[in-house]
């Protein structure tokens, strides 16, 4: 009996779909019937060519793969098996006693490895926690996609009003070609909006240049944006391109422009303007040609006043504003975003925080969030290197991070309390208007009887809601 007639269970019933990339006859048999007999599907491959041919034909949960394969060896073939599916579980096997060529592919991300001759025992724990791990990958993606589909735009999630402003307007405003200037608190996902005004305007294919005007030594500045001929100044050994020009064609992004000093975005406000530059040390004049993105923290306003920021650039740069709203205004996002960055972690660290219990839940709610949605993320980063597989009780969450227990919340100051108030007030009234008219089935006359109200005043706050 060849190898390939092993029983083995059909693919839809088995425990997990693997292929075998093995040449040597006997081993294929031998690994055949081990997984044959453990309930798994199975296909095998003699060369990493054939294991190709198997791999665009259907789909395999896990690899198995010899390191001395004719043609292409076990490592040649990993990489392209990566290639096309960048998180697929392979294991290797490797000739005995090749211990260094083992760990070398283990950091190159292979799964784990098998010495020859291979134990029966050891086989079967390793294949069952590679597909353990295949499955929760799979897991992981498709939670993500289930929650991007339910809330949110591309990797913009949450489930608040305010966040759904927002998306509608990236939206409206990602293929337009305009100058988008995005403001909001720190760490409230100024960029993260930048790529995705990036990713669905007619752009996406050409480049997304980031320069961080905060990052760059104002000496550098010039070099970086407009980059320079051979021979500018001193240490130009050949000719650099600049920002600008890496950015033709494409988009570019400025963040934390509000930091950028006054003598450069005078030379920035010239080639927005006029879409040509001149690199240090050259005479020519380059025509460039993207679309801006900029972004900051700062009161842009306020620093055109203290004439920080010049008045014309800022005019420039604001054709579109889009605002991000601080977390703490938008707390109904925080259990979506928590779930989001468990999955991303749990992933990444191999671990599996289930979830946090009830109090530890209002410590996550009831915090002020100065650091918004990247303190989120971190603070679950920390609990899931710190954690074991299980729910986090509030007593541990505090001790991770101190900053959570209630007595450091923010007092409300009467001004915001106010604001919650009005929130919750437009609310109510958007749904009793909403749910009258559709009793009435949109008559106006008549919801605004049932509602008591003038015909006017209901107009009125109809356009308010967006009623229509
Ligand atoms: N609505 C959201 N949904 C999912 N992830 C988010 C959201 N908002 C922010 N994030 C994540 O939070 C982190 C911080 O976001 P980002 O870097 O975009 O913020 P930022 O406003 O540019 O911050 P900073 O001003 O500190 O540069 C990122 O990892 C980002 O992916
Ligand atoms: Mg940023």
């Amino acid at each position: 009996m060849t190898p390939e007639q092993a029983a083995k269970p059909s693919p839809e019933k088995a425990k997990g779909k693997i292929l075998i990339v093995e040449d040597d006859e006997g081993m294929r048999f031998f690994l055949s019937e081990a997984l044959a007999k453990e309930g798994y599907y199975f296909q095998t491959a003699k060369s990493g060519e054939e294991a190709f041919k198997l791999f665009s034909q259907e789909a395999f949960d896990l690899v198995v793969l010899d390191y001395n394969l004719p043609g292409m060896n076990g490592m040649e073939t990993f990489a392209k098996i990566r290639d096309r599916v960048p998180d697929m579980v392979v294991i290797l096997i490797t000739a005995f006693g090749s211990k260094d060529l083992a760990i070398e592919a283990m950091e190159q991300g292979v799964f784990d490895y098998f010495n020859k001759p291979l134990e029966i025992g050891e086989l079967r724990v390793v294949i069952r926690r590679g597909l353990e791990r295949a499955f929760m990958q799979r897991e992981v993606c498709q939670l993500r996609s289930q929650l991007e589909a339910d809330y949110g735009f591309g990797r913009i999630l949450g489930s608040s009003k305010a966040i759904y402003d927002v998306i509608e307007r990236v939206r409206k405003v990602a293929d337009s070609d305009v100058s988008v200037l995005i403001r909001g608190e720190s760490g409230t996902g100024k960029e993260l909006v930048a790529q995705a005004l990036y990713a669905h305007s007619q752009r996406n294919k050409g480049p997304f240049i980031k320069v961080n005007c905060a990052a760059v030594p104002q000496e550098l500045m010039e070099a970086e944006f407009f980059g320079y001929e051979k021979g500018a100044f001193t240490g130009a050994h050949k000719q650099k391109l600049g920002k600008f020009e890496l950015a033709n064609g494409g988009t570019l992004f400025l963040d934390e422009i509000g930091d950028m000093p006054l003598a450069t975005q005078m030379k920035i406000l010239r080639v927005v303007q006029e879409n040509e530059l001149e690199r240090v040390g050259g005479e020519v004049s380059i025509p460039v040609e993207f679309r801006l993105i900029t972004a900051t923290h700062r009161d842009l306003e306020k620093a055109v006043a203290e004439g920080e920021f010049r008045e014309d650039l800022f005019y420039r740069l604001n054709v579109v504003s889009i605002t991000l709203p601080p977390l703490r205004n938008r707390r109904e996002d925080i259990p979506i975003l928590m779930k989001h960055f468990m999955g991303l972690y749990n992933e990444k660290f191999k671990k599996n925080l289930k979830g946090f219990s009830s109090d530890a839940m209002e410590s996550f709610l009831n915090y002020s969030w100065p650091g918004n949605v990247r303190e989120l993320e971190n603070i679950i980063q920390r609990c899931i290197v710190l954690s074991y597989d299980k729910i986090m009780e509030n007593k541990e969450l505090l001790e991770i991070y101190p900053l959570l227990s209630g007595s450091f919340r923010e007092v409300p100051a009467s001004a915001s309390l106010q604001n919650k108030l009005e929130g919750l007030v437009s609310d109510a009234e958007e749904k009793l208007i909403l749910e009258a008219l559709n009793e009435e089935n949109w008559k106006r006359q008549e919801t605004a009887d049932r509602l008591g109200i003038s015909r006017k005043s209901l107009h009125n706050k109809m356009k308010k809601y967006g009623l229509h």
